[in-house]
């Protein structure tokens, strides 16, 4: 993929401003996001396809490069190719070392938002500046071994913060019960601070954890293996967002 200054950037999800300007509205109901990680790369376009007939909104994307994670996965030419085959949401989750450099790459390729690590960069502040100028919305993480307090000073600038349930770097690993109390925390801190983001978990999310992170906080909730990892998407998808959605009342 070219990398000039002068591309445009490929048209992005219309749903972007929708989801991150009426703030009240998007606490009000939980956003599924099946990560692509599990999902048939030979046939992605109708992987994606077919979720987003079910109703998916949000594709989670995840980004490893073999450094900051001991995996390697897709670049931007992934997003680039799925773009205009797709109105979901494109979640770009980097897991990756130095994301500054890949921040341009993946806006002109059609990132809706991208995601970085706070354990990835000791310039948290400059790149968060550099994905919004990029024109796309900015997400926060933290690994589960990495404290909130690492992200408290940036949390009035990002769209989302992203709690990883997992240690990054493969689908399929068990949840880490801790993530729930981290996710309330968080909640809490949003509610006294007045911050605006979306809170969302990653990792080992499933049926039988979906409703209690509802309760705890989440608004945003990644899936692999429970919607690509398996055969009756249209089920999955029913149960996990019947799950989601009876959690609790949010007001
Ligand atoms: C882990 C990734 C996750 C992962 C989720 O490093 O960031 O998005 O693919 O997969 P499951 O849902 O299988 O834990
Ligand atoms: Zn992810």
């Amino acid at each position: 993929m070219k990398k000039a200054k002068s591309e445009k950037p490929r048209k992005r999800s219309k749903s972007i401003e929708s989801y991150f300007r009426a703030v009240g509205d998007q606490y009000e109901r939980g956003i599924l996001a099946p990560s692509i990680l599990s999902a048939d790369f030979s046939s992605l376009g109708s992987e994606v396809a077919e979720v987003e007939k079910l109703g998916i909104e949000w594709l989670h994307v995840d980004v490893m490069d073999g450094h900051f994670v001991p995996n390697l996965t897709i670049g931007p030419l992934v997003v680039q190719s799925l773009r205009p085959k797709t109105r979901l949401f494109l979640d770009c989750h980097l897991m990756v070392s130095n994301p500054s450099h890949w921040i341009d790459g993946f806006a002109l390729a059609g990132a809706d938002l991208i995601t970085i690590h706070a354990e990835a960069t000791p310039h948290l502040d400059r790149v968060i500046s550099q994905i919004r100028e990029a024109g796309c919305a900015v997400g926060v993480s933290v690994n589960p071994g990495t404290s909130l307090s690492m992200i408290e000073e940036v949390l009035h600038q990002v769209d989302l913060v992203l709690v990883m349930s997992v240690n990054p770097g493969f689908a399929g690993q068990k949840f880490i019960p801790s993530s729930l109390e981290k996710i309330r925390r968080l909640r809490e801190i949003r509610e006294h601070s007045g911050s605006r983001f979306l809170i969302e978990v990653d990792g080992g999310v499933s049926g039988d954890n979906i409703g209690r992170l509802r309760e705890a906080g989440a608004d945003v909730f990644v899936a692999g293996t429970a919607v690509f990892g398996v055969k009756k998407r249209a089920d999955a998808i029913r149960r996990l967002s019947q799950s989601m959605g009876h959690a609790v009342s949010r007001k």
